[in-house]
């Protein structure tokens, strides 16, 4: 039986006797000596082998790296010259008096105290699982699991699990598709999320739900989406957006403290519109110290062709920018549609007579410049860039220029956590095709005081009653007040396109069930991969997922999807 892991081995356990099992970390052969690390989940222990003592140094000498072994013996304080400060173990080591080889180890693919490829590290996932980096992101999620139950459990939420096997439910990717055996040509559906269960349990009067849950969404992955991932999914009735808002927020706060020991302040609150206005997005990283800063007040005076969103971003330390730079972000603003981008940089303000460096000095006038300079509030050392567009394309251009210069330039304090609640988004919007989608899902209220005649006549101009929670650029949250009324429902869904047929085979069950007084009831979802991401700070979601799938939705590990090679379809 073990004793003790190896790297909880401590000064306390010197001169007794210990039972260890772990693999071989490294290992020194000496000639007389041999010196191992022994590594389990919680670390390492040095082990030292002496010649004198013949029997085990022979089994010694036949190990090697990964091998899979257990030892006894005593621990002892090494010599003051062989003290290693660096290592929690370093002052001490055992000496065995029994060495058992439970398994021999080929040489390993990977290296896994160093860099490896990353479709390598996904091919051998369980091998990549023994470093150090990848066992302190499992702790951390598994911790982040335990303290979100604790702290659910005690504001009396429910744990109720949902059905994977299931019918679709409409959160905006493609569902992923399960055969039935015994209906021929019928398909489960995996759930994109429990958004359906979760309002049904309110209509059973469960009153407060919660389920780390499993989803499953068919779409485009990026550095933050896998198509299986997990949700801490909340739902309660009788409470508005206030207490949905104020339990998530104090859940956060719980976690950034007893993970990170960091006390996050109050989160700040903006509405959809006022964070496109700011930050060009509705996923506002606040560490970045920049502000969009509307100057078509200013412009108007000059010649330039005025578009209806002319606005700035002041880039700190922009001036060392070069003109090659500049060109590379022009080149980059193309493909969101802007053709040109216009700068100035400033060298120094003075009073009246600013030096600055721009190729805009014969276009417009020096008083209008100097209103820019003003207005921005740029310093001495800032780049000005600014674009001439239609609103959403100057906004999302500027948005995402925004993001690009700080990482390029460093203006990110990596070690500052930002939260911030977006609010008020609109309830719907409009695709390209011009067919009306919902911005979060066909269940979202609209605000409050919407008339009926309001949403059917200006749907684009609606505003729902829904939340999402961003932390340094990130959406961690997203959750709203519920229609509990079938009319709006139906409503709702007649604005979607979704004519009554449809309706009945699509949603005949949870329309039904909407008639059975349904109570007032709001939710939200968290995606608990990124909350981990972001508090280990791992550097993309695959990481911290036991077995994720790569960028193409496939497992380098089982090779899944695979062909079915048999006919029980
Ligand atoms: P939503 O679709 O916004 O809302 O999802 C909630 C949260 O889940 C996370 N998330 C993802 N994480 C990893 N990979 C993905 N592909 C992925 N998609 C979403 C995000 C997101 O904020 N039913 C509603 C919630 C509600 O209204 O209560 C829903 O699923 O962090």
């Amino acid at each position: 039986m073990r004793t003790e892991y190896c790297g909880k081995l401590n000064l306390l356990h010197v001169n007794k006797l210990v039972t260890i099992y772990g693999w071989v970390n490294n290992l020194r052969n000496l000639g007389n000596l041999i010196f191992i690390d022994v590594r389990d989940n919680e670390g390492i222990i040095q082990v030292k082998f002496n010649i004198k003592d013949k029997k085990i140094f022979a089994i010694a000498s036949k190990l090697r790296n990964e091998f899979c072994i257990k030892i006894k013996g005593i621990i002892k304080l090494r010599d003051k010259k062989n003290r290693n400060k660096n290592k929690n173990t370093g002052k001490i080591e055992l000496i065995p008096n029994k060495l058992i080889i439970i398994n021999k180890s080929k040489p390993l693919p990977i290296n896994i105290s160093k860099e490896n490829s990353e479709d390598l590290r996904l091919k051998y996932r369980y091998l990549d699982l023994r470093s150090e980096k990848m066992i302190k992101i499992i702790k951390i999620r598994s911790k982040i699991m335990y303290l979100i139950r604790k702290f659910m459990t005690k504001n009396n939420f429910l744990e109720i699990e949902t059905p994977l096997l299931t019918k679709s439910t409409p959160e905006g990717a493609r569902d992923y598709l399960i055969p039935s055996r015994i209906h021929k040509n019928k398909y489960y559906a995996l759930p994109q999320s429990p958004q359906l269960f979760k309002q049904l349990f309110m209509i059973s009067g469960l009153d407060k739900y919660y389920q780390i849950a499993k989803c499953f969404r068919d779409e485009d992955l990026r550095s933050d989406r896998q198509p299986e991932f997990t949700q801490i999914d909340i739902e309660a009735s009788f409470v508005t957006e206030k207490y949905i808002k104020k339990i998530t927020e104090k859940m956060i706060i719980m976690l950034w403290k007893n993970i990170k020991n960091i006390k996050l302040k109050k989160f700040k609150e903006i509405s959809y519109k006022k964070s496109l206005k700011l930050y060009g997005t509705s996923k506002p990283d606040l560490r970045i110290p920049i502000k969009i800063i509307d100057i078509k007040d200013i412009i108007e005076q000059s010649n330039l062709k005025k578009n209806n969103r002319i606005a700035a971003i002041s880039i700190p330390e922009g001036i060392k920018l070069t003109n090659k730079k500049i060109n590379y972000y022009n080149s980059f603003l193309k493909k969101y549609n802007i053709d040109k981008l216009f700068w100035i940089k400033i060298i120094k303000i003075e009073n009246q007579n600013n030096q600055i460096k721009t190729p805009l000095k014969n276009i417009i006038s020096g008083n209008i410049l100097n209103n820019i300079i003003n207005k921005t509030m740029a310093k001495n050392g800032d780049i000005i860039f600014f674009v001439d567009e239609k609103y959403d394309i100057a906004t999302k251009a500027l948005g995402k220029l925004r993001n690009k210069i700080s990482k390029d330039l460093n203006l990110i304090n990596k070690s500052l956590y930002r939260p911030i609640w977006i609010t008020k988004f609109p309830l719907f919007k409009i695709n390209s095709d011009y067919t009306i989608s919902s911005m979060h899902h066909p269940f979202t209220a609209p605000l409050k005081n919407t008339t009926i005649k309001k949403l059917k006549d200006k749907p684009n101009k609606i505003i729902s009653n829904s939340y999402d929670m961003i932390i340094n650029g990130y959406e961690i949250g997203g959750g709203s007040v519920r229609i509990n009324n079938i009319k709006m429902q139906k409503i709702i869904f007649n604005i979607l396109g979704i004519n009554d047929k449809e309706q009945n085979e699509k949603f005949g069950f949870f329309l039904n069930a909407l008639k059975y007084g349904t109570p007032t009831h709001a939710g939200i979802a968290f995606g608990l991969d990124r909350i981990v991401m972001l508090l280990s700070n791992a550097n993309n979601i695959r990481d911290t997922i036991a077995f994720p799938k790569t960028n193409k939705a496939s497992c380098l590990l089982t090779g899944a999807p695979t062909n079915i090679f048999n006919n029980n379809y």
